[in-house]
């Protein structure tokens, strides 16, 4: 298993200390940015000794059966069961089997995206993920619309489609899941709970109508991995954003990681205003306490890797 559930090294001195600096700007202007190969390299190895993303992308069904209980990773004292329904979309083989990527595009959710027009540089990549189903068709001057993965906190299903409480409100979300034609449809359901009942309801809908998508559902390791390689390197965050997540498992599949949707800040760099997501009015309060992530925490460590190439940070408009 790669040794990966030892916790590794960290990072050559090359990489640093990730959590240093606290300006938000991207200092590198676009036409500066050199991808760095050697180091993208190396932070793909480093990341190895944690997690191997072919393998902790998804449980496998030789791993679980029906009526299995799982404790929560993050509620330990709560438990979900394995239903019928939820095994039957548990893959056999790991979808990110072998599967290997020039340049990827992860798409965060932040209000920076409107107005960038963004939309057809992100779709040519040759991967592109998106978090939480986002919406993409009403905004894809600016987003883009390709979705080679998307993932799926099991509260979407309440917040974007209201708990399917409605035939209209299932109807959005069949198009939604029909209009991703094959992608990969990544559900951490063992993650925290007061989501089982939404998988259930998720998973008895792709399955009635047969709907064309690989469905994956990260194993109960990853969190912890992910965490522990940050943690490792100095950037001290809480529980991993999806955005963050999706960055360390896209080291082991992509050559060139380019990130687009990325601001945790309420103003943008040139001091307007920016929405926390380019598609509903939620605010969020990024520095909160009792907020389960530290967003710019993890973008600062972003940042940082963006001035050493190892990924690229897309934070303006696209030409
Ligand atoms: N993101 C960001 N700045 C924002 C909003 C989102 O950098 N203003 C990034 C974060 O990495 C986030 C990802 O985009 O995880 C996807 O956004 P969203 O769906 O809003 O994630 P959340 O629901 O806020 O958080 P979670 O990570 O728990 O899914």
């Amino acid at each position: 298993r790669n040794g990966a559930t030892e916790p590794g090294p960290t990072l050559p001195a090359v990489v640093g200390d990730l959590g240093r600096g606290i300006n938000n700007s991207i200092e590198s202007p676009s036409s500066d940015w050199r991808f760095n190969r050697s180091l993208s390299n190396i932070i793909r190895k480093s990341i190895l000794k944690f997690l191997d993303a072919e393998k902790d992308i998804s449980v496998l069904k030789g791993n679980l059966k029906p009526g299995d209980t799982i404790h929560y990773i993050f509620d330990r004292e709560s438990t979900m069961n394995v239903s019928e329904t939820l095994y039957q979309l548990i893959p056999k083989v790991s979808p990110m089997k072998k599967q290997h990527y020039r340049q990827c595009a992860i798409v965060g959710n932040s209000g920076i995206l409107l107005k960038s027009r963004c939309g057809a540089e992100i779709d040519s990549h040759d991967f592109v993920i998106r978090c939480n189903l986002a919406p993409v068709e009403e905004y894809r001057a600016d987003v883009g619309r390709r979705t080679s993965l998307v993932t799926m906190n099991p509260s979407v299903v309440q917040r974007a489609f209201q708990d399917l409480a409605s035939s209209h409100w299932r109807e959005r979300f069949l198009e939604r899941l029909s209009s991703l034609n094959g992608s990969v449809l990544w559900i951490p359901s063992f993650m925290a709970k007061g989501g089982e009942e939404r998988v259930q309801w998720a998973s008895e809908l792709i399955l009635r109508h047969g709907i064309n998508v690989r469905t994956a559902f990260p194993s109960l390791r990853l969190l912890h991995a992910v965490r522990g390689y940050w943690l490792t390197n100095k950037v001290p965050i809480k529980r991993p954003t999806t955005g963050l997540l999706m960055y360390t498992l896209a080291t082991r599949f992509c050559e060139e990681i380019h990130l687009y949707g990325f601001w945790p800040f309420s103003l943008g760099p040139n001091g307007l205003p920016v929405k926390y997501h380019y598609y509903d009015s939620l605010t969020y309060e990024y520095r909160a306490q009792s907020s389960p992530h530290s967003m710019p925490v993890e973008f600062r460590a972003l940042k940082r890797l963006h001035s050493q190439g190892a990924l690229k940070l897309h934070t303006g408009e696209c030409n």
